[in-house]
C-alpha cells in the first residue's frame, strides 16, 4: 500500500497512512514524506510503536540528527535518554515526574511558549519528530501555527516594514519571559543570542513565512520596547485560531513538523502524571542570515 496523505486542517497538516515507519523506508516513501512535509508542514502518523533506535533511523532519512548540546540546562549525568534523543518528557532519570522545584523542569516549561525548535542556534533545525510513549489523560496537547499562511495574511505595508528585519534569539529571552533569570557563566555563554531573519523563504517551495519564536527578544537596530511590541503583535497575529492546528496525542503517535514554516507549543497538563515524549531533530543546512562579527 503506498503512502497516502489526507489534509486535516483548512490551512496545513496531513495525516499519513499506509506506512510502518519502524521498518526501513524505500526511496519512494522518503520522497513522498518529504514532499508531504513541504506541502503540509506538519504530518501526523498514528499507531507507530517505536524504539529510540527506530526513531533515530527513521529521522536520518531526512538529514543528519542535530547536535542537541546547548539546548537545555540538564546536566549530562542527569540525562535519561541516549545521545541523539531530545527528552521532552517531565521525567527524571529515575523515570518519575520531576519535582516541582526542579531547575530542569522549570526551564523546560518554556516549551509551553510558542517557538520554533533551535531558532537559538546559528543554523536552526529543519524537522522535529515527536513520538508519544506515555500520553496525558488530560491536557498536554501540542499546537502548531502555520507561519506561511500568517505571513500571507499580513497587509502589504507590514510586509514591507519587516522584510529585512533581523531578530536576536536566545533561550534566555524565552525563559526570561517566565521569570527564569538565573544562569551560570557557562550557560550565559552557551545561550548567547544568535541572529535570524524575521521573514524567511522556504528553500524548496520558495514560500515566505514569519520566523517567530518566544526565543526572539530583540531586533537589530530597533529600541528594545519597540522591538518587543512589534514581535508581540506579530505573534498574536500568527497564532490566531485560523492558523492553528491542535494535536490531541494518542499513544504511539508520531508527529513531524517543519520548523522552517511553523511554530508550536505544548499546553499545560497534570505534572504529577508521567508524560513521556521523545523528540529527534533533523539539523538544518543553512543560516537565515549572517551572524554578527565576533566582538
Ligand atoms: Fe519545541
Amino acid at each position: 500500500m503506498p503512502v497516502s496523505i489526507r489534509q486535516i486542517h483548512p490551512v496545513f497538516v496531513g495525516e499519513v497512512s499506509g506506512i510502518d515507519i519502524s521498518k526501513p523506508l524505500t526511496p519512494q516513501d522518503v520522497a513522498a514524506i518529504e514532499a508531504g512535509m513541504d506541502k503540509y508542514a506538519v504530518l501526523v502518523f498514528h499507531d507507530q510503536k517505536l524504539s529510540d533506535e527506530q526513531q533515530m533511523a527513521f529521522t536520518r532519512n531526512f538529514g543528519a540528527i542535530e547536535d542537541a548540546r546547548g539546548g537545555n540546562v540538564t546536566k549530562p549525568q542527569d540525562k535519561r535518554l541516549a545521545t541523539g534523543m531530545n527528552d521532552v518528557s517531565n521525567l527524571g532519570k529515575d523515570g518519575k515526574p520531576l519535582p516541582r522545584d526542579s531547575r530542569q523542569r522549570l526551564f523546560n516549561l518554556g516549551n509551553m511558549l510558542w517557538h520554533s525548535d533551535s531558532s537559538f542556534r546559528p543554523i536552526p533545525a529543519k524537522y522535529s519528530l515527536l513520538s508519544a510513549r506515555i500520553v496525558n489523560k488530560k491536557g498536554g496537547n501540542t499546537e502548531f501555527a502555520h507561519m506561511g499562511a500568517a505571513y500571507e495574511a499580513l497587509d502589504e505595508e507590514t510586509k514591507a516594514e519587516i522584510e529585512n528585519l533581523v531578530c536576536e534569539h536566545s533561550l534566555m529571552y524565552s525563559r526570561g519571559s517566565l521569570g527564569f533569570l538565573d544562569y551560570t557563566e557557562e550557560e550565559k555563554a552557551m545561550f548567547k543570542p544568535v541572529r535570524q531573519r524575521l521573514v524567511r523563504t522556504h528553500p524548496v517551495t520558495g514560500r515566505k513565512s514569519l520566523y517567530l519564536a518566544s526565543h526572539a527578544g530583540a531586533i537589530v537596530g530597533m529600541p528594545m520596547p519597540e522591538a518587543r511590541m512589534l514581535l508581540r503583535e506579530l505573534n498574536e497575529h500568527a497564532t490566531q485560531p485560523r492558523f492553528v492546528y491542535v494535536h490531541r496525542w494518542r499513544l504511539d503517535d508520531l508527529v513531524i513538523w517543519d520548523n522552517r514554516q511553523t511554530m508550536h507549543r505544548v499546553r499545560r497538563y497534570d505534572e504529577s502524571q508521567p508524560r513521556d515524549m521523545r523528540r529527534t531533530t533533523v539539523a538544518g543546512d543553512a543560516p537565515t542570515v549572517a551572524q554578527a562579527a565576533a566582538e
